[in-house]
């Protein structure tokens, strides 16, 4: 089933009607609001959409909720631990509303396209006054201002609880608050159609679905013109933009064509599924003038038998394969990638594969996760014998060689000198600024402030497992 609903210019001019009568309601006096952010850059690209929508509903907007009269609270639904943050900080909103009765708030996000969490907020999270979905941040103002009309009704029809399935919706011309001035979001697809087995975002986020060529090259091309120096390209699985388009522009084409954008920008993608990791995209990285030479690969597992019943489709040897054809075309390539420990069935043999994985390819970073069930995924039925001690030891073996591997990588820059965008200050009193290679790797360098915003020369002098430190040349 290919899913896919544009939201026509008609559909968005009336939600500009809706903006409208939100200004007006509040003219009186200056109102704030605030959006809270929870999980992956996808989340942060949408809370920039509801930013947008917020300051052309006449908010203004701040961090500190006790001056906000509106929140909104993005959510993830990725992890219980992330799940569980959300409704602690949630239910922590009773005292602000205590305090200012006229407070709404609206929970958002992943979390609440899963039907367990949209009863659990209806039933015990009665601060809550509106529940919207990912697929819902087009039309938030209409969902806002009907919250705002169902002020004053008693019960459950005080609240609006929309977060109706995915409709596949694909929406262009939103407004949008970026944060910051330096680097950018650039969402090019949404949803996934992966389904690996321990994982809630397709159920979520839908079917994946792509945004016209056109379309984004256009906000590329904006967003050069606006002096953005690092643009990040989003999706799921970006390898798998296109699909179900008739423009025939694959991902490999698209991020040549961003490249050829004039101007002075590096240009990053994520996520990288190995399965559609390909030669043309290593060749089309190779070439590129802007493109940095990172890939975030996730892993997962090292076991074959685990990435099966993952449903990664790809095995040990694919993935090596993958590594060092990547290698060949970007000798210099940054490589990253995620790891889940404690997959059900995952037995000591089968974390020892990971592990010699993880040694063989040597990451320059990794994003380590201990196995998460999350409710209706196959994996949540998948019998589960390993303790969550034994996970833990397990887990903290493979941190212990990601820090030691991720050191010793960056122990290799010291006595070079690498171009850097420097994006802001530091709090390290010895290196002022901060900065990131082409590749990606995080710097803490001495240099003078109004480098901020720009690319500079840094000869790299030290390094640690998280940071390489130098200073400008
Ligand atoms: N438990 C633990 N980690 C998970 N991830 C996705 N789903 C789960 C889960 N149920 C991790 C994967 C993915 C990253 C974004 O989050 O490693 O690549
Ligand atoms: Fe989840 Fe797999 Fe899709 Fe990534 S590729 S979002 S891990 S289902």
């Amino acid at each position: 089933m290919y899913e896919r609903k544009e939201i026509t210019q008609q559909e968005l001019d009336g939600q500009r009607l809706y903006c409208e009568k939100i200004r007006d309601a509040i003219a009186a006096r200056p109102h704030f609001a605030m959006v809270d952010t929870y999980g992956c850059q996808q989340n942060e690209s949408d809370s920039e959409i509801l930013r947008g929508w917020l300051l052309d509903c006449g908010y203004s907007l701040t961090d500190d909720p006790a001056q906000a009269d509106m929140i909104a609270v993005n959510t993830c639904a990725v992890r219980e631990h992330a799940e569980l943050r959300v409704f602690g900080n949630v239910g922590a909103l009773n005292h602000a509303k205590a305090k200012n009765p006229e407070l709404i708030v609206a929970v958002g996000g992943c979390m609440t396209q899963q039907e367990t969490v949209k009863n659990r907020i209806r039933d015990s999270f009665r601060v809550v006054d509106l529940v919207f979905g990912p697929h819902e941040v087009w039309k938030f103002p209409e969902l806002l201002w009907k919250t705002m009309e169902r002020r004053g009704r008693r019960g459950n029809k005080s609240r609006l609880i929309a977060a109706e399935p995915s409709q596949g919706v694909v929406a262009e011309g939103l407004p949008r608050q970026r944060d910051g001035s330096i680097k950018a979001w650039l969402s090019i697809m949404n949803g996934c159609d992966n389904f690996c087995t321990y994982c809630i975002v397709p159920y979520v986020r839908g079917r994946e679905r792509s945004r016209r060529p056109e379309d984004i090259l256009a906000e590329a091309r904006q967003l050069v013109a606006a002096g953005y120096k690092d643009i990040t390209v989003l999706g799921q699985n970006v390898n798998s933009y296109g699909k179900g388009l008739d423009s025939g522009v694959d991902f490999p084409e698209l991020l040549r064509a961003i490249d050829a954008i004039r101007g002075d920008f590096v240009l990053r993608f994520m996520t990288s599924h190995p399965k559609d990791a390909t030669e043309k995209l290593f060749r089309v990285m190779a070439e590129s003038e802007k493109c940095a030479h990172h890939i975030h690969l996730p892993l997962q597992s090292g076991s074959d038998r685990i990435l099966k019943a993952m449903n990664r489709h790809y095995d040990r040897a694919k993935y090596l394969e993958t590594v060092k054809l990547a290698r060949q075309y970007m000798p210099d390539l940054v490589l990253t990638t995620d790891i889940i420990v404690g997959f059900p069935g995952e037995t000591e043999a089968d974390f020892s594969d990971t592990l010699a994985l993880v040694e063989e390819v040597g990451y320059d970073a990794m994003f380590t996760f201990i196995y998460s069930p999350r409710t209706g995924t196959p994996a949540a039925s998948m019998p589960d014998p390993a303790s969550r001690a034994e996970k833990q030891v397990r887990f903290d073996r493979l941190v212990e060689t990601a820090n030691r591997i991720s050191a010793e990588k960056h122990a290799a820059y010291v006595g070079k000198t690498y171009r850097v965008l420097v994006d802001g200050e530091t709090n390290d009193p010895q290196h002022n600024l901060s900065a990131r290679t082409k590749g990606g790797r995080l710097v803490h360098l001495i240099g003078d402030p109004a480098l901020i915003g720009r690319f500079a020369e840094a000869e790299i002098t030290d390094s640690s497992t998280w940071a390489l430190f130098g200073k400008t040349v």
